[in-house]
């Protein structure tokens, strides 16, 4: 079995253990500050009510800089706002500091904001071989293999030159903003939380490196210099 693997019966269990080891990390970190980059979806959701409920107080939030790895343009008050979700399930029920929290803002124009977000990263963040480096960075995987707001029709996505570009839904054309490949593959450390049954075939199409898997983008993610560790749940590591 992959050592980089770990697999819960569910995604509550999932989810408890991965907010101890958040937690755990960013206390141990040396540096002022913790840099983490977020997803949208369902099972960060879950985190995020856990993190609420079990630590609302706790001074580690000080030392927190909170970021999105994607985010749809939409308003913040919209229901598919990534920001939306976190700040009504976390951010309002926790001590953080307005200026460690770091959105995508969804309601401007996308190219002006792809670039906006890209600066606030550069000056912000350290940088290991010329790019920024995030201390977690936190991945999601849709049944149709796409992480972040990378999907399969955008694989170029993956190589740009840019810390962040605008993205297009496949499917309903909603414009996205997006961290890219070589930012994510910068990261000290990914995680990816991956739960439920439609996952299944793609978790073992990407975890077995099959042939064909490479047209997923989230087979493409694996830090040039930090760790990669995978978070399953009981159903979607089921053909593993
Ligand atoms: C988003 C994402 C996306 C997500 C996956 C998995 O905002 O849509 O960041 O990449 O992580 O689609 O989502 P689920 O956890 O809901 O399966």
């Amino acid at each position: 079995m992959n050592n980089n693997m770990r697999i819960f019966k569910t995604p509550e269990e999932l989810a408890e253990q991965f907010a101890i080891q958040l937690m755990n990390e960013i206390q141990d970190h040396s540096g002022e500050f913790f840099h983490l980059a977020i997803s949208g979806g369902k099972t960060p959701d879950i985190l995020f009510s856990i993190l609420a409920e079990k630590y609302p107080d706790s001074e580690l939030w000080q030392k927190l800089q909170l970021w999105w790895v994607d985010e749809r343009m939409v308003p913040r008050t919209h229901a598919e706002s990534n920001f939306g979700v976190v700040q009504k399930l976390l951010l309002s029920k926790i001590s953080i500091p307005e200026e460690n929290i770091h959105r995508i803002k969804g309601e401007n124009d996308p190219e002006a904001e792809a670039l906006s977000y890209s600066k606030q990263i550069q000056d912000k963040l350290p940088e290991r071989n010329g790019w920024p480096q995030f201390d977690l960075i936190l991945l999601g995987m849709g049944d149709d293999g796409h992480t972040a707001s990378i999907f399969p029709n955008q694989l170029e996505l993956l190589d740009s030159d840019q810390i962040c570009e605008v993205a297009t839904h496949p499917d309903s054309g909603q414009k996205r903003v997006t961290l890219t490949g070589k930012v994510l593959n910068n990261s000290s450390e990914v995680f990816f939380l991956v739960t439920g049954r439609t996952k299944t075939e793609r978790v073992s199409e990407i975890l077995e490196k099959k042939n064909g898997a490479e047209k997923y983008p989230a087979s493409h993610i694996s830090p040039d210099f930090g760790d990669l560790k995978w978070y399953l749940d009981e159903a979607a590591a089921k053909k593993i």
